[in-house]
């Protein structure tokens, strides 16, 4: 494999309000490369959302603080990087589509002017010509009858169409990582999957490494390569897709697998996690998951397990790695 584009490593961020800090990311690591997709998958409060707006520099002001670890997109560490060299990265190095697409566009002007305007002020395009390849990229992410279109307001798109023009804002500057925060959540299944389909075509074209943010099973069985399993706003598990649906290491990720509604099983053979995910402002000092595990053991309670591979490019954080992997746990 190349050498990845972009790295998180050892990344701490935590949110102090009042008395409380909550520590929202530990320690986290990830590596994205050219032409491949990751997936961070992981229950709601995870951190997912927190680590990607900390690579995107949108995490660094109060009630937000850095901790700790590095973000290393081509050589340059953008959390020590120069105002002007980090927001030069920011769509043109690394991109993101957030979470909530109709917030993140402006509603009071056309979609087109917003395309636009990115292109007039990075790229220095003249206005019609910004014009011009907003219609392009509007194209590019199929919205139909786009040379019209491109006068409408962000309200008169459908829930789809709107995640594709953030999807075509996102990749305007021909960014070398995408990021997509949970770019499906909020639409019916039908538009997901040509969502996906768009945002893997894009890859397929501009060998971009993706980062898919979800906590969908479904999608990361479909377009994956790699998985970084989050929990309590740690690392858990990671390794490629097929290993880890053939082998989990880790006890929450074969709880997740095993939720998966699959076509071979019956909906009341569904299973669910027991429990919750853990408050992060006071975290129990030994495994976060503990209090929902079937196979914990004392020691569970009293040591955090660090992340440690059980095979090459494989890793889990868990006391009982081994036999969990090798179906003895
Ligand atoms: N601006 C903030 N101020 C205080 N706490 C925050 C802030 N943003 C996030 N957090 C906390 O950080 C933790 C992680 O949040 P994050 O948004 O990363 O979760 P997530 O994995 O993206 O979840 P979801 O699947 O619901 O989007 C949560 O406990 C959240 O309450
Ligand atoms: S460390 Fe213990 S509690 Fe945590 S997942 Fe592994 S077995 Fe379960
Ligand atoms: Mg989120």
């Amino acid at each position: 494999m190349t050498a990845p584009i972009l790295r998180v490593a050892d990344l701490t961020v935590e949110f102090t309000t009042g008395e409380d800090t909550v520590r929202a990311v530990s320690d986290v690591n990830l590596e994205v490369y050219p032409g491949r997709t990751l997936a961070v998958l992981g229950e709601s409060g995870s951190g997912k959302s927190v680590t990607a707006q900390t690579v995107m520099g949108l995490l660094d002001t109060p009630p937000g603080r850095i901790v700790a670890g590095s973000v290393v997109f081509d050589g340059t560490d953008l959390l020590k990087a120069k105002e002007k060299v980090r927001r030069q990265v920011n769509g043109e190095g690394v991109a993101m589509v957030f979470q909530d697409a109709l917030s993140a566009l402006n509603p009071v002007y056309t979609v087109g002017h917003q395309i636009g305007e990115l292109l007039r002020v990075r790229r220095g395009m003249s206005r019609a010509a910004a014009r011009k390849r907003a219609i392009e990229l509007m194209e590019r992410v199929r919205i139909p009858a786009a040379a019209r279109r491109v006068d409408d307001y962000p309200h008169q798109f459908s829930g789809g169409m709107r995640q594709r023009i953030m999807i075509a804002l996102a990749v305007a500057l021909n960014p070398r990582v995408l990021i997509a925060d949970e770019p499906t959540t909020a639409l019916d299944v039908t538009v997901q999957a040509q969502i996906m389909e768009l945002l893997t075509d894009l890859q397929r074209e501009n060998g971009m490494g993706l980062v898919l943010i979800t906590h969908d099973l479904g999608v990361v069985a479909e377009v994956a390569d790699d998985v970084a399993v989050m929990y309590a706003g740690r690392i858990v598990e990671r390794g490629t897709v097929q290993e880890l649906f053939a082998s989990a290491a880790h006890p929450y990720t074969k709880g997740l697998l095993r939720s998966m509604p699959r076509p071979d099983r019956e909906a009341d053979e569904l299973w669910a996690i027991p429990g919750a995910p853990p408050s992060l402002v006071r975290l129990p000092p030994g495994c976060a998951f503990q209090p929902r595990c079937d196979v914990a053991v004392e020691l569970c309670s009293v040591q955090r397990p660090e992340l440690t591979a059980v095979a090459a490019g494989r890793s889990s954080a868990c006391h009982r790695r081994e036999e969990v992997f090798h179906g003895r746990a």
